[in-house]
């Protein structure tokens, strides 16, 4: 990827499990990867957070994603599971605007606002017609975004997350900054290491994301050859509302 979001994640990796132990959409990808015949498709797929549960609940799972670092994370982890667990992954370098594979899929699944890494309509549409060409006829895409809330207070550092993690107290600040003519959100995160003696180590990360309204991502998805089965304001499938936290577009390939 040309953006800054390639350093967000390179150094992010080595910490990310610890972070971002979200589990919560879990149910959600295997409920609809349960029917599905042949491999889930996972763009974006990161330190595996999503892949390796599927897998061990006997879904064969293909992961793709550009960063080599949070692939090698997903690799050591993948090689503590059981053969038959192991035998079900494959992990690809890949980027998913442009990608070729051979198999087709039932199910992709863009989790985690991975689809606002996508910084031009350009790129979201080549994702989108490169996903639907990995399709079978009746394929399904699930996209899971953030609702952008744009009455959020912006330049201001707030402590967002705590977690206490092997002797060590993490703690993240964020800070944002709306570029509304172009839709796009800068936004850092600062990361500090606390130990119990007092030292403090620090990252800090800056990248751009782009946010997508609901109508927005529904054309979207219609122009680039898609069906809309549901839109869920949650991984619970709460029937979406303004007030959502969550977009889980649930979306069906056109033959
Ligand atoms: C928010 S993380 C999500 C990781 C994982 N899916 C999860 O839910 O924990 C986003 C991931 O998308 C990857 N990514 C960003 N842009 C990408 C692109 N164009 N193609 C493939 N992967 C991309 C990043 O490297 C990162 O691993």
């Amino acid at each position: 990827m040309e953006n800054e979001t390639v350093d967000r994640y390179e150094l992010e990796a080595e910490f990310y499990d610890k972070i971002y132990d979200y589990k919560e959409d879990i149910p959600l990808y295997l409920e609809y990867s349960k029917n599905v015949k042949g491999a889930v498709l996972e763009c974006g797929c990161g330190t595996g957070r999503i892949l390796l549960p599927l897998a061990r609940e006997g879904i064969k799972v293909v992961g793709i994603d550009t960063s080599k670092k949070m692939l090698a994370v997903a690799r050591r982890k993948i090689a503590e599971e059981s053969e038959e667990v192991r035998s079900r992954i494959k992990l690809v370098e890949a980027d998913m605007r442009n990608f070729e594979l051979e198999e087709r899929f039932s199910l992709c699944i863009i989790a985690f606002s991975t689809f606002l890494h996508l910084l031009t309509v350009e790129d979201q549409e080549r994702t989108l017609r490169c996903i639907h060409k990995h399709l079978l006829p009746d394929g399904k895409v699930i996209i899971s975004v953030f609702n952008p809330d744009l009455s959020r207070p912006q330049n201001l550092v707030r402590l967002d997350k705590i977690k206490h993690v092997d002797n060590e107290i993490i703690m993240r600040f964020t800070m944002q900054k709306f570029d509304f003519p172009n839709q796009l959100m800068d936004v850092w995160h600062i990361y500090d290491f606390v130990k119990l003696d007092g030292t403090v180590k620090r990252h800090v990360v800056y990248f751009k994301l782009r946010y997508i309204f609901y109508n927005e991502m529904i054309e979207l998805l219609k122009r680039t050859g898609y069906e809309i089965e549901a839109v869920y304001g949650d991984h619970k499938k709460t029937p979406f509302n303004e007030k959502s936290p969550l977009m889980v577009f649930v979306a069906r390939r056109k033959k």
